[in-house]
């Protein structure tokens, strides 16, 4: 498996990242955030998700101190615009306060966090704006189902949007339905979010699970570290898992190397299985 995604224009998205929803918010752990952080980008997850929202800001500021010292070439980075802001009158003063909060003067990526009430047109024009600027790379989408993206493909230049970033998880299969195929099939990426299934309640529940307990210490491997590895075994698929302890860092960075067997994902499949019809896209 490659560690990177070719995106349409020719570009490479690293195959793994780590997410930075709620780091930045509690002064007490910026520090082990921080470590963490700058642990991860060492250990290879060069791509860091973040967005205005995340702390109104605090996340990317935190991330603009992590990343000081690292050389941009080095990083992918990816924030997201608010619905609210994705029209002409904000979207461009976002952008640039988003920048100055981390730090840079371009992001890799930037994402409508999810659809609002500003028209896909107009946002996508000023998606193409900011990349003339140089002020982004690329733009994509967040929390778009199978509709979404065809109702932007059907605006001007939507179909230079190169990445829609969704809930996926080894107990949210959803998009395997629909989503996932109609994003291959344009050549577009998906970013997974919430790998981990977000809150301690739902991972632990699938970590208790006896086939993946059987998988896991077949391959000496945490129940986490499936679940990742399980996101990765999808084709065109990048997982952004958020850890604040470097143990955890270090685990889900070893996860990229782990294979699982067509044997593993069906064992897998009847515990948790792919969808058979339609499902409504998870979000948070
Ligand atoms: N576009 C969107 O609408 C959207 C929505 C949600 C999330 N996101 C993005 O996706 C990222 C990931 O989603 P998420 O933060 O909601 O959930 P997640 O990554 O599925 O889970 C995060 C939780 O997993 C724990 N964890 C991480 N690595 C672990 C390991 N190896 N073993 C055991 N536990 C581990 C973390 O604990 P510690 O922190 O204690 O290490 C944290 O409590 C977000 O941070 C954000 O960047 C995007």
């Amino acid at each position: 498996m490659e560690d990177f995604i070719k995106l349409n224009d020719g570009s490479m998205m690293p195959r793994l990242g780590q997410g930075t929803w709620y780091m930045g918010e509690d002064t007490r752990k910026r520090a082990d955030e921080i470590t963490s952080l700058r642990f991860g980008i060492e250990l290879g997850m060069t791509l860091i998700d973040t967005a205005e929202m995340y702390g109104e800001g605090l996340s990317e500021e935190l991330i603009g101190e992590a990343i000081s010292d690292v050389r941009r070439e080095n990083l992918f980075i990816v924030s997201k615009v608010y619905p609210h802001n994705a029209g002409r009158r904000n979207i461009f003063n976002s952008c640039k306060k988003s920048l100055d909060r981390l730090g840079t003067d371009y992001l890799d990526m930037y994402l409508l966090h999810w659809r609002g009430r500003v028209p896909l047109s107009e946002t996508v024009a000023c998606m193409e704006e900011l990349k003339k600027e140089g002020l982004i790379r690329n733009w994509g989408v967040s929390n778009f189902d199978t509709d979404d993206m065809e109702e932007l493909l059907s605006v001007p230049f939507g179909a230079n949007c190169r990445v829609n970033q969704v809930l996926y998880n080894l107990g949210s299969r959803g998009i395997e339905y629909d989503l996932l195929p109609f994003m291959r099939s344009n050549g577009m990426a998906t970013m997974a979010y919430c790998p981990m299934a977000h809150d301690r309640h739902s991972r632990k529940k699938i970590a208790e699970n006896a086939v993946v307990k059987e998988i896991s210490s077949k391959y000496g491997i945490t129940p986490e570290q499936l679940m990742l590895a399980f996101v990765l075994s999808n084709e065109g698929v990048c997982a952004l898992p958020k850890a604040s302890s470097p143990e955890h860092v270090r685990q889900n960075a070893a996860a990229i190397d782990i294979r699982l067997t067509p044997e593993d994902l069906d064992m897998l499949a009847v515990h948790f299985p792919s969808p058979k019809r339609k499902m409504t896209l998870d979000m948070l």
